[in-house]
């Protein structure tokens, strides 16, 4: 199973409901990048802003937060209508706790690891996580350059997943996915993908979505 997350952060905030409408019948889910110049050096949304941006898209969404003291920020989140919440593991001092919060409130657990922390640091976590994603690019900014050195980590969690009963927990990978390095990041074991400027910088961001999902199929 390939998931094609198209993340709005390179697409003109002045018109998300046309932005969001032009991948609606292609996408999995919609990567929407909450950042608050604390965790990371730049800032997308605010939790109000955030909130209707989740109501109006026709796509569910996969709310990818960026955001420093999570445990104690994250409460207008769970409180929406978000289908995934995925915390870093750097911005929390409990995530076990916060992860739990997450599913308690009906919303799929996601765990981040920005590209300098190992993979075996969630291990013990695992059974609270329904999604792990692996950073490619250091968080902040979309358009950045894929990083090839994280594709080992991938392996990695992959195997771990696979061989300690968490197969059924979705691996994803964010930053630099594009039709050059999706089919990459596949091999590696990646299942589920974030792509912002390869989809909303190309001309028809719904055929490119399906090209992205075909590499990856064919991987
Ligand atoms: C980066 C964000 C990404 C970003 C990806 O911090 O988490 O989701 O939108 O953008 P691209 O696909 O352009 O690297
Ligand atoms: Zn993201």
């Amino acid at each position: 199973m390939i998931r094609i997350c198209p993340s709005i952060l390179n697409a003109n905030f002045d018109n998300l409901p046309l932005e969001i409408s032009r991948v609606a019948s292609v996408a999995d889910l919609l990567h929407l990048d909450v950042m608050d110049n604390v965790f990371v050096p730049n800032f997308t949304f605010a939790p109000e802003r955030a909130k209707e941006i989740i109501d109006f898209s026709t796509i569910q969404t996969d709310v990818h937060l960026m955001i420093g003291d999570v445990d104690n920020t994250i409460s207008p989140y769970l409180e929406s209508a978000a289908a995934s919440i995925t915390i870093h593991l750097e911005a929390s001092a409990n995530p076990r706790s916060t992860l739990a919060k997450i599913r308690e409130n009906g919303i799929r657990s996601g765990l981040a690891i920005k590209p300098g922390t190992p993979f075996e640091e969630i291990t013990e976590m695992l059974d609270l996580v329904d999604m792990v994603l692996i950073m490619t690019v250091e968080p902040g900014f979309g358009g950045q350059s894929f990083m090839l050195e994280m594709m080992p980590k991938v392996e990695r969690a992959r195997r771990y997943l696979d061989q300690k009963g968490f197969s059924s927990t979705w691996l994803q990978v964010d930053g630099g996915i594009s039709l050059e390095t999706i089919g990459i990041a596949r091999k590696a074991g990646a299942d589920t993908f974030v792509a912002g400027s390869a989809v909303y910088k190309s001309e028809d961001p719904a055929e490119m979505v399906e090209k992205l999902r075909e590499i990856a199929s064919r991987a």
